[in-house]
């Protein structure tokens, strides 16, 4: 019985836009005494695991928080194996899951990044552009404040008043929708500069696990959990169940 509670049925409601907080992968490697990289290459193949479930299961949007404008002040040498990992892994580690007609783009300011980096990221999402439907975001040199002053910016520029949607079109997100579920792995309970505009009312779901050790299974249990909540919307019980 246990474990049927955490089992996805016909009735379990997906989300249709999954957002990651991939915590853990430093303290995941260090614990087992290996370096801090081999967390984070651990974490990005889990992570491409992760989304083919997601796939699966009828997800259409899933984003990966990978680097945030913070993390760009760690030190040197785990920058340069997190930016190697990249260079190395990322176009055939992608290649998985795009090739099923899932379109990839980059959440941030890329123009931190090397130079032979934001290529790679320009020509993934230049090669899946033409996909329709679903779509990976990778969250890279991305902070949810230098992305609300962006937009801030450019509506300025513009010299036209923004509404609420106009507003969100101008974030890195663009088009994409809200996300309906953001998992943040690595027992921290915080958001970290992730998303902070479209989170208004995404269900939060926190785990303990560090992100290489978060199973399909760890995702079916968040999203079993995320489908027994009521969203209202600040609206009353009574009017969600009209509306149903
Ligand atoms: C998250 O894992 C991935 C990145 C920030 C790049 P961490 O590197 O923060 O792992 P911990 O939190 O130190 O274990
Ligand atoms: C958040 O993790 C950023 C990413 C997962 C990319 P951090 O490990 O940087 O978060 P803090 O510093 O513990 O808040
Ligand atoms: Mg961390």
């Amino acid at each position: 019985m246990a474990l049927r509670k955490n089992k996805i049925t016909k009735d379990t409601k997906i989300p249709r836009h999954i957002a990651i907080i991939m915590d853990g992968n430093g303290r995941w490697a260090q614990k087992r005494l290996m370096p801090r990289s081999f967390g984070h290459k651990m974490g990005m193949e889990r992570m491409i695991g992760l989304m083919e479930h997601a796939f699966d299961l009828g997800v259409e949007y899933i984003t990966v928080y990978a680097l945030s404008t913070e993390n760009l002040k760690r030190p040197k040498e785990e920058l340069e194996g997190l930016f190697n990992l990249f260079r190395n892994h990322f176009k055939e580690y992608m290649a998985r899951v795009c090739d099923r007609g899932v379109r990839l783009r980059a959440l941030g300011d890329v123009s931190l990044l090397p130079e032979d980096v934001q290529k790679i990221l320009r020509q993934s999402e230049k090669d899946t552009s033409a996909f329709v439907g679903k779509g990976i975001n990778v969250a890279v040199a991305y902070g949810a404040r230098d992305e609300i002053v962006h937009a801030v910016n450019k509506a300025v520029e513009t010299g036209e008043k923004v509404t609420e949607e106009s507003f969100s079109r101008l974030l890195y997100t663009g088009e994409v929708p809200d996300p309906d579920l953001i998992i943040r792995t690595g027992k921290e309970v915080r958001l970290s500069n992730f998303l902070l505009y479209q989170a208004a009312y995404a269900e939060l779901y926190f785990s303990d696990k560090m992100f290489p050790e978060f199973s399909d299974k760890e995702l079916d249990k968040a999203i079993v959990e995320f489908s027994r909540r009521t969203r209202r919307f600040g609206k009353t019980d009574e009017q969600i169940e009209q509306k149903e």
